[in-house]
């Protein structure tokens, strides 16, 4: 059984990790926008529940997100399928801004409600108390910014993401999904 990745394939860790972080994401997404649009359709029970839901999803799984990133850049990249220079260069570029949207996004989220002088509450079962002593307006905000440009930033990367991962499969000659199974030797 390959764990690990080699320069051929990708090993069953970082496959199990990539699964899992997506569903994770998307779980964040359909409760954060969902959030979004009860608040502004004036449903603040709504707001309130959904915020709740991705907050307590975020804290329980923003470790396997970091251990998701870490575990990228702790294991060798298998060797990228031969097409032009400039999509390989767009297809890492994606790949390092997928993973630092990530990072944004787990370190804004517990910010923005630490700054705001509350604990993150985890499905009324426990909470993380705030290390800040007073709420701090300007951490606040800036942690709301980067949690608003990661956002966009993870979701527009995403798409891409997932046309160079199409592309690989019905375009390329030999192309292949990666993201299955390591390769059998
Ligand atoms: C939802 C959030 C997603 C994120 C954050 C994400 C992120 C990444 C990253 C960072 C890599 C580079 C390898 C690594 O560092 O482990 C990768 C590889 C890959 N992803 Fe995703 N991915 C997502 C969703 C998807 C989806 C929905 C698909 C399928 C359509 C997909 C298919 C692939 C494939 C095939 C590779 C291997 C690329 C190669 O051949 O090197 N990913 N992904
Ligand atoms: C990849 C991970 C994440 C994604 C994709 C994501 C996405 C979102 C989205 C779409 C919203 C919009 C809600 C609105 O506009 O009102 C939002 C807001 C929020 N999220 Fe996340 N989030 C992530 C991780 C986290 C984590 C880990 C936490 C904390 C544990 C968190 C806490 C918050 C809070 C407090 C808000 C409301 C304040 C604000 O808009 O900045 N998020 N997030």
């Amino acid at each position: 059984m390959q764990w690990i990745n080699d320069k051929r394939s990708y090993g069953w860790l970082s496959i199990a990790l990539h699964w899992a972080a997506a569903l994770i994401i998307v779980a964040m997404f359909v409760t954060g926008f969902r959030a979004d649009m009860a608040g502004d359709a004036g449903d603040r029970e709504a707001r309130g529940m959904l915020m709740g839901w991705h907050i307590s999803i975020g804290a329980s799984f923003a470790l396997v997100l970091l251990a998701r990133v870490i575990s990228s850049y702790a294991q060798p990249r298998p060797t990228p399928p031969e097409q032009a220079p400039a999509l390989k260069f767009l297809s890492s570029a994606t790949h390092q801004l997928l993973l630092l949207a990530v990072l944004i996004q787990i370190i804004s989220g517990p910010l923005a409600i630490w700054s705001g002088g509350r604990a993150i509450n985890v499905f009324d079962l426990f909470s993380i108390p705030s290390p800040f002593a007073t709420a701090n307006d300007g951490v606040h905000e800036f942690a709301e910014l980067m949690h608003a440009i990661g956002r966009w930033t993870l979701l527009g990367l995403i798409a891409l993401h997932i046309l160079g991962a199409l592309k690989h499969v019905f375009m390329d000659e030999n192309g292949e999904f990666r993201m299955i199974a390591p390769k059998r030797s």
